[in-house]
């Protein structure tokens, strides 16, 4: 079973608050989300494999270890997951990039598919999916349908703020998925927002509504 790990570090919890915060304007918002995608990116990538190797420091040869090479790839779900796409590209800059576009219908709360555009070895990468907010865990579920339609196996996925529903959907579809999350709020409201959450996290990035 997908494990869940919630991110506890000292500065993104700061962060995270400051985002919630509905007196936080776009600019900071997208400042801040970029910052809080690149710490828990720090996290995520935890346990990626080393190797040994030698390099030649001004003193002398030392031994020394590098990342063993291993392929990695962000898949950021439009529109709010494109607000940590850099932030986790600052620390893995030769990770590819593939894109999900999805909204979620406001009377369904089923997600809709409108753009996918994925690197083609896919199947051959570890793969980061992102997004600031798991509500329903519907947008999400479809994501990693896509992304193992297309042959992918090693996925993780990334969000800011989880809903229990959520949490439970991606574990009961996707069970061999760990999750990570600064967050687990309290439940959804009727409107499937996330309550307390920070609103809607697209809106709150692009100043739209
Ligand atoms: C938001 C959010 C997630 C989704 C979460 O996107 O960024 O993708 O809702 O809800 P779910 O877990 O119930 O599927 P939204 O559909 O508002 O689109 P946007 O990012 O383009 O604003
Ligand atoms: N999408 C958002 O942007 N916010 C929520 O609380 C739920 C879904």
């Amino acid at each position: 079973m997908g494990r869940v790990y919630v991110l506890d570090h000292p500065l993104i919890q700061h962060k995270l608050t400051l985002i919630r915060d509905r007196r936080t304007g776009p600019k900071e918002f997208r400042e801040l989300l970029e910052e809080v995608a690149m710490l828990m990116a720090y996290e995520i990538t935890r346990d990626l494999p080393l190797e040994e190797t030698v390099v030649e420091t001004p003193v002398a040869p030392a031994k020394a270890k590098v990342l063993a090479g291993r392929k990695l790839g962000v898949i950021p779900i439009l529109r709010a997951g494109l607000g940590m796409v850099e932030g986790v590209l600052k620390l893995i800059p030769a990770a590819k990039v593939g894109h999900i576009g999805l909204y979620r219908d406001p009377e369904t709360l089923r997600p809709v598919e409108y753009y996918c555009k994925l690197p083609t070895d896919v199947e051959e990468r570890e793969l980061i999916v992102i997004d600031p907010m798991l509500a329903t865990g519907g947008s999400a579920a479809a994501a990693i349908d896509f992304l193992k339609e297309r042959g992918a196996r090693q996925i993780k996925l990334m969000c800011l703020i989880a809903a229990p529903e959520g949490i439970g959907r991606v574990r009961e579809r996707h069970p061999d998925v760990d999750l990570y999350t600064a967050a687990v709020d309290e439940r959804l409201n009727d409107h499937g927002y996330i309550v307390p959450g920070l609103g809607d996290a697209g809106d709150r990035l692009y100043g739209t509504k």
